[in-house]
């Protein structure tokens, strides 16, 4: 017999123990099925008899519960049990400079969504356009291609084509098939920008307050951020002769992220002289450029760029869902390889199904009639949001960037800028989840001494919205009462 061959017994102790962990880490939780004795016993290449030594141990133990012809199921009345297996000693890992630039920024909070949340960037479940999302999938599955293999990195011809056509059609931007690239949202198409364009040191624009997503990729990738103040018409760009040269610049010019202001064209104009006077790349980022509730949405500036300087950046989070993971870049023609191999590099191609899905849609005209409906839907929200504000608050609350978009921000103008994390908190506790402006400020030192709350209002129904604002009056009203 081989000594070194492990003892059944050990084995199905071994089994049992991993999946006690297992069950303790919530990977099975309460009542939930466990995988049969015999598939198990294949996956692991054991003897069937070896796993059920294992499960017979948890059911004495009382962790499963067994009955004949069913899978054992976890016991309906286990709570959290202690892991017992011992965590194994940290190994030291040296973070390379990149992964100590990306930890010296501070994440985003991850909280458990409170019951009425105006988190910005999420959409109402209700409004995605699951029959035709299902039609246009079912479509796809039916042509089953002959072979499954790796395609073009800057994604589907087809859906470039669609794209291409949608972009002309909706934003006005021309441009040829192979300047579109498309990627995983335009978090990872920002992400590229930084990796292909900014090297450690360069300096990168960016509007203040601006988008934190964006300032921690370019921070990361040791760019030294210069912050450019933003007014109600967005950047400042008269700002940009006293800054000196940079090597990119970021920006949201059909709705800054977060004020709401539209660029005028003048600004647009001196934004593109700036960027071609010392040689910088504008990285335009329209993430809801379809969402204008008063007019026509506005040209991307794209569309104005005689010298190829401006790379678009362009998602469907905002008009379908930020769970597809699907985005475009447009990018200039000294750029295509560039992005189409850093794409490759990246993650080979965005996934293959839900692209030809999205192409089938942006071909059928499902894509805009869906977009017109969620059009709709978010003016109504955002009506409400603005009555309910005006009845609650009245003068108390001043509006902006209510044009476009799907978030404004409240301004309580007589409260100081120090007290929007309390007011959050306060609100938290009472279940309705508001965001302070603050941490979207880069320089502190320029920000207006006023409390500021980003409202998004696509997530929820009009009603809830209502509810909500009433909820939140009632929860500053107790701070305000407390500190007086
Ligand atoms: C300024 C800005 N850009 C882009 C996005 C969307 O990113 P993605 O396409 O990666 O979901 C958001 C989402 O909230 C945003 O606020």
């Amino acid at each position: 017999m081989d000594a070194s061959a492990p003892r059944p017994l050990l084995v199905s102790a071994q089994i049992g123990a991993d999946l006690k962990a297992q069950i303790a880490q919530g990977v099975y939780p309460p009542g939930a099925a466990l995988p049969s004795t015999r598939a198990l016993a294949v996956e692991l290449g054991v003897s069937r008899t070896t796993v059920t030594a294992a499960y017979d141990q948890l059911t004495a133990e009382g962790y499963i519960e067994t009955r004949p012809g069913a899978r054992a199921r976890v016991a309906a009345g286990l709570r959290e049990a202690a892991s017992p297996v011992a965590a194994a000693p940290a190994p030291a890992h040296r973070l390379s400079a990149f992964g100590q630039r990306l930890l010296a920024e501070p994440a985003p909070p991850a909280a458990p969504a409170p019951a009425i949340d105006f988190r910005y960037g999420d959409l109402s479940g209700d409004d995605f356009p699951v029959l035709a999302w299902r039609r246009a999938l079912n479509a796809v599955l039916l042509r089953r291609p002959a072979r499954l293999g790796y395609g073009d990195p800057r994604g589907l011809p087809g859906l470039r084509a669609a794209l291409q056509a949608y972009l002309w059609r909706a934003r006005g931007l021309r441009c040829g098939l192979d300047q579109i690239v498309v990627v995983n949202g335009s978090q990872q198409g920002i992400d590229l920008c930084a990796r292909l364009l900014v090297d450690p040191g360069d300096r990168v624009v960016m509007e203040d307050p601006g988008y934190g997503a964006a300032r921690r990729v370019f921070a990361a990738a040791g760019a030294a951020i210069v912050p450019v103040p933003v007014d109600a018409e967005g950047l400042q760009t008269g700002r940009l002769a006293g800054i000196g040269p940079a090597r990119l610049a970021y920006v949201t010019p059909s709705h800054q992220f977060p004020l709401g202001g539209v660029l005028p064209a003048a600004r647009r104009q001196a934004l593109l002289a700036w960027a071609e006077a010392c040689g910088a790349t504008i990285v335009e980022d329209d993430y809801d450029g379809e969402y204008r509730f008063d007019a026509r949405p506005v040209e991307a500036l794209r569309s104005l760029d005689r010298t190829g300087r401006v790379i678009y950046a362009g998602t469907v989070s905002k008009t379908l869902s930020p769970q597809l993971r699907l985005g475009y870049l447009v990018v200039p023609p000294a750029l295509e390889h560039a992005f189409a191999e850093a794409k490759r590099l990246a993650d080979r191609q965005a996934p293959g199904l839900e692209q030809a899905a999205l192409a089938r849609l942006l071909g059928d005209g499902g894509y805009e009639r869906h977009l017109r409906q969620a059009r709709r839907r978010n003016a109504d929200r955002r009506a409400a949001l603005l009555a309910a504000l005006a009845e609650t608050f009245g003068a108390e609350v001043r509006v902006e960037g209510a044009a476009a978009g799907l978030h404004l921000v409240a301004w309580f103008d007589g409260v100081p800028a120090g007290a929007e994390a309390g007011m959050a908190a306060a609100a938290r506790a009472a279940g309705i989840g508001v965001y302070p402006v603050g941490p979207l400020y880069f320089d502190a030192a320029a920000r207006p001494d006023r409390a500021g709350l980003l409202l998004g209002f696509a997530g929820n129904e009009p009603e809830a919205i209502r509810a909500g604002i009433r909820r939140l009056a009632a929860a500053l009203a107790t701070v305000r009462s407390a500190s007086s």
